[in-house]
């Protein structure tokens, strides 16, 4: 789902997390992704020993599932956060469901193994966590039945996915998303992601930022891999989850945000052309993090600048994950560094 921008001399290497210039700054030396420790197939061993055949059945049908969560560095404390774990490790389970992986761990057990990968690999700093569940077997055949599934997490350390500060531009994207009874976005399925990366790369190559995404009966469904919100008249508006979005946590969680801060939030289908007339526009996800949007389809959003509580979400959003709200600690578990 996420790739950090990279150029030549980064390919093949975790690169140092970039934190958010609003949030402080750090930085650490590039680290070999050979080199870190991953769990794999029931333990703790360097990327470089965990390899799969080419006949992987998801490999070759895209039959696995993924979580991608974040960890922040807390340069003050000295301290790594890891954010919604047990929500992702529990929206994994639902989207283990869906594709037939049963059983799998119980969610305790998912949020104590995604901890120990990043304790084992003593990060001091940002860290994006990638557990995935995938049909194991060698096999050919298109199916979902009768076939073995396995366990594995990485995690590297991650910068921002796109700009969270001065605005992103999005096209609205001529690929519809898959509806719920082609192929259930409320999953986060890895063959799935094809459709999110011709929207991605329909966007980036006709130089926007972001696509948003159409349901198939055209209302705005949410971004290539964030979900979507609008400001209009004061209140915060996001599309319902039959809209063929991903039931998004960091979705969940800017609601609450919004409610603390007593702004109004409703979720109704959103048309197109709303977005056009609406006064504020933003993304959000784990790896978007919270992103303004500027510029819709060459419409100025609003003043065409960061508005102004798409900029006080976004603040609380980072302060709350990187563990300087103590009213949201909730969000957060410490992950050891030693
Ligand atoms: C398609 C899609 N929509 C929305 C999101 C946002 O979900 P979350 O906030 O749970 O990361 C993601 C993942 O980041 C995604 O891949």
């Amino acid at each position: 789902m996420l790739t950090q921008k990279t150029d030549a001399k980064t390919q093949g290497r975790a690169v140092p997390a970039e934190e958010p210039s609003a949030t402080g700054s750090l930085s650490a030396p590039p680290r070999e992704l050979d080199s870190l420790i991953c769990y794999f197939e029931g333990g703790f061993v360097p990327m470089r020993d965990a390899k799969v055949s080419i006949m992987t059945h998801a490999f070759m049908y895209g039959t696995a599932v993924f979580e991608g969560i974040r960890a922040y560095w807390n340069a003050e404390q000295e301290q790594l956060f890891g954010l919604f774990v047990r929500e992702h490790m529990e929206r994994i389970t639902r989207s283990c469901r869906i594709m037939l992986m049963e059983p799998i761990p119980p969610v305790d057990e998912l949020v104590g193994l995604a901890l120990e990968t990043a304790r084992r690999n003593t990060f001091r700093e940002d860290v994006y966590i990638r557990p995935q569940v995938y049909k194991s077997d060698r096999a050919i055949g298109v199916r979902l039945h009768h076939l073995e599934h396995q366990l594995s997490i990485v995690a590297v350390p991650f910068g921002n996915y796109i700009d969270t500060e001065s605005g992103v531009r999005v096209m609205t994207s001529t690929w519809r998303r898959n509806a719920d009874e082609a192929l259930p976005a409320r999953g986060k399925i890895v063959g799935g992601y094809v459709n999110m990366a011709f929207q991605k790369s329909e966007a980036e190559l006709n130089g926007f930022d972001e696509a948003i995404v159409l349901t198939p009966s055209g209302h705005a469904s949410e971004a290539s891999a964030a979900n979507l919100f609008m400001v209009r008249n004061g209140t915060i508006v996001t599309p319902p989850v039959y809209d063929d979005i991903l039931e998004g946590i960091t979705r969940t969680a800017i609601v609450r945000l919004a409610t603390d801060l007593g702004i109004p939030t409703e979720v109704r289908t959103i048309d197109r052309s709303e977005l056009y007339v609406a006064d504020e526009v933003f993304l959000c996800g784990t790896g978007v993090q919270v992103s303004p949007v500027i510029d819709v389809d060459h419409r100025p959003v609003g003043t065409g600048e960061v508005g102004p509580i798409a900029g006080s979400i976004a603040r609380r959003y980072f302060d709350a994950a990187r563990g300087r709200l103590p009213e949201y600690r909730d969000w957060l578990t410490p992950i050891p560094s030693d």
